[in-house]
C-alpha cells in the first residue's frame, strides 16, 4: 500500500460518527458551536454502556465486596473480581492476583514508592526518573529519596523530547533499586523505548515500575512481554468512572513487600497484639474499594476491546499526523515535543499569547484544549516554556476537529498581532 493510502486506510479504521454517538456529552454545543473535546490526556468522556453499566449495577446489583455471606454481596463480589480478570488480560498477565485495584496513577505509584521503598531502599541507594515526568512519577521519589537518604537521578531528554538513552545507561549502577519512567509523556506525547529501558534495568539488577496513565487508553500492551515490575494506570484516562485505577505488579514482588495502606480487608488476622496480612492482592486494598467504579472499568475495558487497541492506535496516528502537519503550516506556532515516536498529543506554544490566553479563547469556539504546565513543570523547565496549550486526542475525535483547532488557533495570532 502506499503512503497516501496507508494513511486513508488508517483514517477510516474507525466509524467516527458511529462512535460518537456512544459518548454523550459530545452532542451538546458551547458558546453555539459544537464541543471540540481536545482534553483526553487529562481525562476522557465517558461511554453511555459504561453510564448504563454503573447506573444498573447501582439501581438492582449494589452491596459490599469480599464481606457479605448473602446473595447480594456474593454477586456483587463475583462481578468486581471478574473485573481484576479483564483488567489482567487487559494488560497482558494471566494471573489476575497480579492486579491490585487503587484510585488511580497517583495512588499506585505511591503505594510502590512507600511499600517498594520500605522494604529495597536504604541510604546510599538511587532511583532514576526522566525529565518528562507527570509530577505524581516525580513527588513520590523525591520523598522516598529524602526519607531514605537516597538519591534520585534522572534521564534527560533531547530537544525533540526523547529520552537520551546513553545518559540512562551511564546512571544505571549497582545502587540503582528502581527505575520509574513513563510509557507515554502526557506532557510532549513521547512513546519511550520502555521495553529497551527494561531490559537495561534488569540487566543493571533494578526494579522497574512504568506508569501507564497515558498509555493503556491508547495501545496494546502486554505487561509480560514487557517485562516490567510494576505497570500504573487511571480508569478515568480510558473511558471508565473517575476514583478507580490500578496496579500491575509481579507476583514475586507483591509476596515480600508490606502493605501501603491498612484497615479493614487487608488482614489475616487481627488481635489487640498483632495483626498479619492477607495475601496479594487482598493486601493492597485496604478498605471498602470503589465498587461501582470498578464496575464500570470493566466495561469500558469491553468496549475498548470491542474496538480494538490496534485500530484506536492507528486511528489516533493518523489524527497526530494530521494535526501536525496543519500547526506546522501556522507561522508563529512551536510543537514542544516532536518525537519520532508519539502518542496523539499536540504541545504547542504561539509568540504571542500565552497558553492560558490561547485556552480561554478556543473555549470561544467551543474547543477544550488545555493551558497549562501539565503537572509537569520539569519538562516546562527543560523547554524553557511556563506552560503550552495541549490538544489531546482520541478516537472519537474527528480530523476536521483539528482543521477547526488550526483555524482558531490562526484567529488567535492575528487576534495578539
Ligand atoms: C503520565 C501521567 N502520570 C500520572 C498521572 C496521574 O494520574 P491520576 O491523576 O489519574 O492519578 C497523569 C495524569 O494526567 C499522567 O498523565
Amino acid at each position: 500500500m502506499s503512503d497516501s493510502n496507508t494513511v486513508a486506510a488508517a483514517k477510516t479504521s474507525i466509524e467516527v460518527d458511529k462512535i460518537r454517538k456512544d459518548f454523550p456529552v459530545l452532542s451538546q454545543k458551547i458558546k453555539g458551536k459544537p464541543l471540540i473535546y481536545l482534553d483526553n490526556a487529562a481525562t476522557t468522556q465517558k461511554v453511555k454502556r459504561v453510564i448504563d453499566r454503573v447506573h444498573q449495577f447501582d439501581s438492582e446489583e449494589y452491596a459490599t465486596v469480599r464481606r457479605g455471606a448473602y446473595r447480594l454481596s456474593e454477586r456483587a463480589t463475583a462481578a468486581y473480581e471478574d473485573v481484576r480478570k479483564k483488567v489482567a488480560s487487559f494488560l497482558g498477565t494471566p494471573d489476575p492476583k497480579e492486579i491490585v485495584f487503587t484510585s488511580g496513577t497517583t495512588q499506585s505509584i505511591n503505594l510502590v514508592a512507600y511499600s517498594f521503598g520500605k522494604r529495597f531502599v536504604n541510604p546510599g541507594d538511587e532511583i532514576i526518573i526522566s525529565t518528562i515526568e507527570h509530577h505524581a512519577n516525580t513527588v513520590p521519589w523525591q520523598v522516598l529519596c529524602e526519607e531514605r537518604g537516597a538519591k534520585l537521578q534522572v534521564i534527560p531528554c533531547n530537544d525533540d523530547g526523547e529520552l537520551i538513552l546513553e545518559e540512562y545507561e551511564r546512571l544505571l549502577n549497582d545502587k540503582t533499586r528502581l527505575v520509574a519512567v513513563n510509557h507515554v509523556s502526557n506532557a510532549l506525547g513521547t512513546i519511550n523505548p520502555v521495553k529497551e529501558i527494561i531490559r537495561k534495568a534488569h540487566d543493571a539488577g533494578a526494579r522497574v515500575l512504568i506508569d501507564g496513565a497515558q498509555s493503556t487508553p491508547h495501545m496494546k500492551l502486554d505487561v509480560r512481554d514487557l517485562d516490567c515490575d510494576f505497570y500504573a494506570f487511571s480508569g478515568h484516562k480510558m473511558y471508565a468512572p473517575s476514583g478507580v485505577g490500578g496496579l500491575y505488579g509481579k507476583m514475586e514482588l507483591w509476596d515480600v513487600l508490606g502493605p501501603y495502606v491498612t484497615g479493614g480487608d487487608m488482614i489475616r488476622q487481627v488481635t489487640l497484639e498483632k495483626t498479619t496480612y492477607a495475601n496479594p492482592p487482598a493486601r493492597f486494598e485496604a478498605g471498602t474499594p470503589p465498587i461501582s467504579q470498578v464496575i464500570g472499568l470493566g466495561e469500558a475495558i469491553d468496549y475498548l476491546n470491542e474496538i480494538g487497541l490496534d485500530r484506536i492506535f492507528e486511528y489516533e496516528k493518523s489524527l497526530l499526523e494530521h494535526g501536525t502537519r496543519l500547526l506546522q503550516e501556522i507561522e508563529g506556532v512551536r510543537l514542544i515535543g516532536t518525537a519520532k515516536h508519539k502518542a496523539a498529543i499536540l504541545s504547542f506554544v504561539l509568540d504571542e499569547a500565552h497558553p492560558h490566553d490561547v485556552g480561554t479563547m478556543l473555549d470561544q469556539d467551543g474547543i477544550a484544549c488545555r493551558g497549562g504546565h501539565h503537572c509537569a513543570q520539569p519538562t516546562m523547565i527543560r523547554f524553557g516554556v511556563p506552560a503550552t496549550t495541549r490538544a489531546s486526542m482520541s478516537f472519537y475525535n474527528k480530523h476536521e476537529e483539528l482543521d477547526e483547532l488550526a483555524e482558531s488557533v490562526r484567529k488567535i495570532i492575528q487576534f495578539f498581532k
